[in-house]
């Protein structure tokens, strides 16, 4: 398999389905347009659409069929947009660029910065909200219903204090920490969370969605959770590497930030070490499956050496 392309390929389609769940913008028919076109701006700069992208092959590996999945990517696409617009914000890690264009406070001023990112994770809820709602019209016996009920809860409970918001409160309240104060617990925790939180979920709300039983979800749950941890750690080491151009958002931020990171505290080499190790363990949970999981396989290992 070409996974360039066939990421390249799953993506494009992935764009038209996060855009048919996007909010309308019209100046003539709303006051507030500016927040529209500011959430819409920030989802629409491109990014690689890996949750999504996760979470439809997971939904795809546990025999998925239909379109119920789709509100779930989308809504997941919103989640993580608006968690990297608030990320960017002065109050936080202050950058100016994101998917090589211009951060939404850049554009748009903090004050609509802030609120689109509100505007993104509560639109993400109206979508997830309004889909089992039509659903449980349509087919009132539960059913599928219960399995999307079962996925909002993942969602939301993932995204939160106990997820991605847990880990970026951790990270924050660690910067300008003496890099003897933090421990491997406590950076594990913010791995775990800030960005695996998100990455965890997508995979579990795809095999939830599919129908799996507990175990395989409590599988994919631990294959997200090692994914998640390699895949900080390799936005760490592209941080010290690479370059805006490549990477379409600034490097050293995490220097300017004082944040203490993997490659601070145990070296590069150690760190490229732990991505692949992280990485293969992640694919070898694959394996209990019967599904065809070539996919995710490749992109598990794709993502070991990805240069953005
Ligand atoms: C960036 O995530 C934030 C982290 C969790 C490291 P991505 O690297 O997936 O960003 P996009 O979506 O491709 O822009
Ligand atoms: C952020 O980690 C993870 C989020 C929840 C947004 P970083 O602060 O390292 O992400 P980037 O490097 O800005 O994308
Ligand atoms: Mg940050
Ligand atoms: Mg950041
Ligand atoms: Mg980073």
């Amino acid at each position: 398999m070409d996974i360039e392309k066939e990421m390249s390929d799953r993506a494009e389609r992935i764009e038209k389905i996060i855009r048919s769940f996007l909010p309308e913008e019209n100046e003539q028919n709303y006051y507030d347009n500016t927040v529209r076109l500011a959430m819409n701006y920030s989802v629409l700069a491109g990014g690689k659409r890996l949750r999504p992208m996760l979470m439809e092959a997971s939904f795809l590996l546990f025999g998925g069929q239909g379109e119920a999945v789709w509100p779930f990517m989308a809504a997941m696409e919103m989640i993580h947009t608006y968690s990297l617009v608030h990320d960017d914000l002065p109050a936080m890690d202050n950058d100016e660029y994101r998917r090589g264009k211009k951060t939404t406070h850049a554009v748009y001023g903090e004050a609509m910065g802030i609120l689109a990112g509100d505007g993104l994770l509560n639109y993400a809820y109206e979508t997830v909200a309004k889909a089992i709602s039509d659903a449980a019209c349509g087919q009132p016996d539960g059913g599928q219903v219960s399995h999307m009920a079962r996925a909002f809860a993942v969602l939301s409970t993932y995204a939160g204090i106990d997820g991605m918001v847990g880990g970026q409160v951790v990270d924050v309240e660690s910067e300008n920490l003496d890099p003897s104060e933090m421990t491997e617990e406590k950076l594990a925790f913010i791995y775990e969370k800030k960005t695996g939180a998100l990455i965890q979920a997508s995979l579990m709300i795809g095999a939830i969605l599919a129908g799996a039983d507990d175990t395989s979800v409590e599988q994919m749950r631990e294959a997200g959770s090692l994914l998640g941890r390699a895949f900080q750690i390799q936005d760490d080491i592209l941080d010290m590497t690479s370059s805006l151009e490549v990477l379409g958002k600034p490097i050293g931020s995490d220097e300017r930030n004082h944040k203490v990171t993997y490659v601070t505290l145990w070296g590069m080499e150690h760190a490229v070490d732990e991505v692949k190790r992280l990485s293969q363990e992640a694919v070898r949970l694959l394996d209990g499956f019967s599904g065809d999981s070539t996919f995710l396989r490749e992109l598990f290992c794709y993502l070991i050496h990805r240069e953005r």
